[in-house]
């Protein structure tokens, strides 16, 4: 079993990014500068948010973090959006999800200038990547196939079983993998909360993302011996034992899965460093397309 070692791999990836960083002010060019919006005050959204930042910092990125109030409303957050759309300063920037039940999402991500979308959210930048152009990929999805492809993980007419049908993982990582081109070509299959006969389905996989939110949902009687399995599960449970009051608990039972699987992610320090090192690629990839258009 070889561990599918995000941490390490997106310290990689921070390296080669401080690198161009590096270069960009030894030319004396303008470095990337991504922005953040936070509206209210979830834990895990402060702690998501609070690591893109301090990630920017640490490669020599520029970072501007607005953090809103609850009682933000729609109308204000998207004065926000405007000001970031028009601040030629900012290359990219994320507006943290979820948001208040009284924000509607989907209005705020259509307000996103899909040029500085590195979330990769907008419906221009999805129905882009689905057609295999120039776009933001999701960092999220962005990772896995980075994570996959760095490992060199045979994906080419294997079977790919993704658990989860979000915009943000499942979904569009069920069309990266089904892509032609190196890293891809797997026979993809979703299956979700209406799926029957599940285990039976993911007996199937030569490859399992699991995006569903569930602590150990994925049992080991429930895949084949040599799966690859991804891990995007990031469950906070409550725990009184720990310091924090909580541990971080992935979609997979690490203990008895990864006696079977050929490839595992850990979670923590899987696939969620890695949406920060490509959050942070794609805002490089913002400011160089920003430079060639301006
Ligand atoms: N909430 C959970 N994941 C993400 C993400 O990748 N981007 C944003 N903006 N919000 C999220």
């Amino acid at each position: 079993m070889t561990l599918l070692d995000g941490k390490k791999i997106s310290d990689q990836i921070k390296d080669e990014i401080a690198a161009e960083v590096a270069g960009m002010i030894r030319r004396g060019e303008k470095v990337p500068h991504l922005a953040a919006v936070i509206v209210g005050s979830d834990g895990a959204s402060l702690t998501y948010v609070g690591s893109k930042v301090r990630a920017c910092q640490r490669i020599g990125f520029e970072s501007t973090l607005k953090q809103l109030p609850e009682s933000t409303t729609e109308e204000e957050l998207l004065e926000v959006v405007a000001e970031l759309n028009a601040d030629s300063d900012i290359d990219g920037y994320i507006v943290q999800l979820p948001l208040p039940r009284h924000i509607d999402e989907q209005k705020i991500l259509l307000a996103v200038n899909p040029d500085k979308d590195v979330d990769g959210f907008h419906p221009t930048n999805f129905g882009k990547m689905a057609l295999e152009l120039e776009s933001f990929i999701s960092a999220t999805p962005y990772g896995i196939m980075e994570l996959l492809r760095r490992y060199n993980v045979e994906t080419s007419g294997k079977h790919a079983v993704v658990i989860g049908r979000s915009n943000i993982v499942g979904r569009p990582i069920s069309i990266l993998l089904s892509q032609k081109g190196e890293g891809a070509n797997a026979t993809v299959t979703l299956v979700h909360s209406r799926t029957r006969n599940l285990p039976e389905i993911t007996r199937q996989a030569d490859i399992i993302v699991s995006a569903l939110g569930v602590p150990n949902f994925l049992k080991s009687d429930m895949v084949k011996e040599g799966v690859v399995v991804v891990d995007v599960g990031i469950t906070r449970v409550p725990d009184a034992s720990r310091e924090r009051g909580y541990y971080i608990c992935g979609d997979v039972d690490f203990e008895g899965v990864s006696k079977k699987a050929s490839f595992i992610t850990p979670v923590p320090g899987g696939v969620g460093p890695m949406t920060i090192a490509m959050l942070l690629k794609n805002t490089l990839l913002a400011r160089q397309r920003h430079r060639t258009r301006t």
